[in-house]
């Protein structure tokens, strides 16, 4: 998920006489052709084949909780009441003992296996692709779908975002010179996108890919809160509609996955179990136990795509990105979602369940997804993310500060469980090859919770012991996390903060830089808050995700796999995962920070 910016506008304030800014950042088949490649050093070199050459390139009810507990109180319970012995980690269900030693199977069943993935250019599917490719070589050939302007522009992001990526550096070192042969002998982009019919593609060249694809992995989103409600429906709604299309016309599918998110639950409340969305499914008409009030609005997935489009039709150009965000917001709230985000992604998972049929379907729903915590190395993560930009500008003195319910639950995943848990998922239903749908939380807040204020705590206990420095080279120091559960007193405290940290509090005269000033702590706080306001819903989330699915499909794992692919969330210690893995990771991999910390 990704985070609103208000980095330069925090920094501008750290340097108030200054203008300050600074920016933070971050062989393929193409409509009218396929293209394989052979490597050659860090250059990569290509042969197209037309789509007429295809033969030769061969060669290579709503998901809740515990009855009735859908009302405000979950299971009859706050937030409060969900104690530890109510959320006693599953202990697995029993299997005979053969089934135990055999486990799953799960490098048997990828062994020549071809996939077609969305998404690789991102975060998650990223390390799959990594992981699939160092565990599991003698894999068949990945197609990986991709926007680009051409085929060559599609083998430059192959290139440069994964084949060359960090994340890639294990498998590169155990390959040495054939790395880049190998990786070519895997990896086919080809240029599309999901949310165009035929996901952009040619019909020669659907058919031709259709033929090849065992598993179908559907990562590719747009995953702003709030996102232009046109463009969250293209991709998070009608993507997985136009997947399923080609899913249907694969002749060697054994399973199609979806990849959700733990948040498509919306606005529910306690123990939310791993139940599939049916198509008009509605938070808000869920919480009544009797039949809701006519009044009420039904959900139309169908109609919510048309209003999308002809809402974006009928605004001035200008107004479009204003008005179509409010638009997203205001349906999503309007059916029990808290932002675009989620609410286009749970009707993506409507139509995948409505047009199913014979397909076997596999959705998994992480929750928030962060560095690594093992492999390829601990600590990878790419992009500045949900609770990330708050850990970062804390570390940098410029918010230290918080509004969050201090004894609410953050809902953390590393990426290389969720990753693991995946192969697991499709290994499991691949080799069942049984049509149904499948449903996987893969959560931390029943099984190992993380409560908000450790957060804090662990967060204050990385920068106090590995400070950032600031131009002069000297550390910063922080103070402990100030944690506000109301609006009112955290805006209170960012004027306060701001203006000290500007230097407005010591101008006593009306000059022009103290003006200035004054308008960069408005501004400076306006963005604070508009950001608290877009996290509230996580950051006083009342819902905690069950897992049960998911602990049943480790229990059938053997000793062996889940030493290669386990994802017992349970086992994370928080403090050592913070502290030392995922801040330390994103001050490298994301800040880019050089300075040694440990
Ligand atoms: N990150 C999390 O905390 C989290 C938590 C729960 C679930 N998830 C789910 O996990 C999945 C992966 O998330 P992520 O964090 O890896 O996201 P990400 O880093 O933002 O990557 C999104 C990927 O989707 C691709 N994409 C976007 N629009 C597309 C289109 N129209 N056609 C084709 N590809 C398109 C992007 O391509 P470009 O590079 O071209 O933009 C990129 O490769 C998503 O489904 C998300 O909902 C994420």
């Amino acid at each position: 998920m990704e985070a609103v910016s208000f980095n330069s506008l925090l920094v501008a304030l750290n340097k108030p006489a200054r203008r300050a800014s600074r920016k933070h950042d971050r062989c393929s088949l193409s409509k009218k052709s396929i293209t394989c490649c052979q490597g050659g050093g860090n250059e990569i070199k290509s042969t197209v084949l037309k789509e007429r050459s295809v033969s030769v390139c061969a060669n290579q009810s709503s998901a809740l909780i515990d009855t009735g507990s859908l009302v405000a109180s979950p299971n009859g319970k706050s937030q409060e009441e969900i104690c530890v012995k109510d959320l006693v980690p599953y202990a697995g269900h029993s299997h005979s003992l053969v089934e135990m030693d055999d486990g799953i199977g799960i490098v048997r069943f990828f062994r020549g296996k071809r996939f077609f993935i969305t998404g690789a250019t991102g975060f998650l599917a990223k390390v799959l692709v990594e992981k699939i490719l160092r565990t599991i070589p003698d894999v068949g050939k990945i197609f990986l779908l991709m926007k680009a302007k051409d085929k060559e522009a599609a083998m430059a992001r192959l290139s440069s975002e994964i084949i060359y990526s960090e994340l890639f550096k294990s498998l590169r070192q155990t390959r040495g010179k054939s790395y880049e042969a190998f990786m070519m002998s895997k990896l086919i982009p080809v240029v599309g996108d999901v949310s165009e019919s035929n996901l952009g593609l040619g019909d020669e060249l659907v058919d031709f890919i259709a033929n090849e694809v065992d598993i179908i992995v559907n990562s590719a989103a747009n995953t702003k809160f709030d996102e232009r409600y046109d463009i969250a429906i293209n991709v998070n709604t009608k993507g997985p509609y136009h997947l399923m299309t080609f899913a249907k016309r694969c002749s060697q599918l054994k399973v199609f996955l979806q990849v959700s998110t733990a948040y498509v639950n919306g606005q529910r409340q306690g123990k939310i179990m791993e139940k599939p969305f049916c198509m008009g499914d509605s938070i808000v008409r869920e919480s009544y136990s009797a039949e809701p009030p006519t009044s009420l609005p039904q959900l139309d997935v169908e109609s919510e795509i048309h209003l999308a489009l002809e809402s974006k039709k009928a605004l001035e150009d200008h107004a479009v990105p204003q008005k179509m965000k409010e638009l997203g917001l205001n349906r999503a709230k309007k059916f029990g979602w808290q932002d675009t985000y989620v609410f286009t992604k749970a009707m993506g998972e409507m139509l995948i369940d409505d047009m199913r049929g014979e397909v076997p379907v596999v959705i998994i729903r992480p929750s928030v997804i962060e560095s690594t915590t093992k492999e390829p190395f601990p600590g990878w993560m790419e992009g500045n993310r949900m609770m990330d930009p708050i850990i970062l500008n804390y570390g940098k003195g410029q918010l230290t500060g918080f509004l969050v319910d201090p004894n609410g639950v953050i809902d953390v995943v590393p990426a290389d469980m969720v990753v693991n848990a995946t192969l697991a998922a499709i290994a499991r239903h691949g080799m069942a090859g049984k049509s149904g749908i499948n449903i996987y939380q893969i959560a931390s807040s029943i099984v190992n919770p993380l409560v908000f204020q450790d957060l804090a705590r662990l967060v204050y206990q990385h920068y106090n012991t590995s400070p950032c420095f600031d131009s002069k080279g000297r550390p910063i120091p922080v103070p402990s996390m100030k944690l506000f559960t109301s609006m009112d007193e955290f805006s209170a405290y960012l004027r306060g903060d701001a203006s000290q940290r500007s230097g407005l509090r010591a101008i006593t005269s009306d000059t022009k830089l103290s003006r200035k000033l004054e308008m960069l702590c408005r501004r400076s706080v306006e963005q604070a808050k508009k950001l608290a306001n877009i996290y509230e819903p996580y950051t006083f989330y009342r819902g905690r995700f069950d897992n049960s699915n998911t602990e049943r499909l480790m229990a059938r794992m053997s000793d062996e796999e889940k030493r290669r692919f386990g994802f017992d969330v349970g086992s994370i210690d928080w403090k050592d995962y913070i502290i030392n893995i995922h801040i330390p990771g994103l001050r490298w991999h994301v800040m880019k920070e050089r300075r040694t910390f440990s």
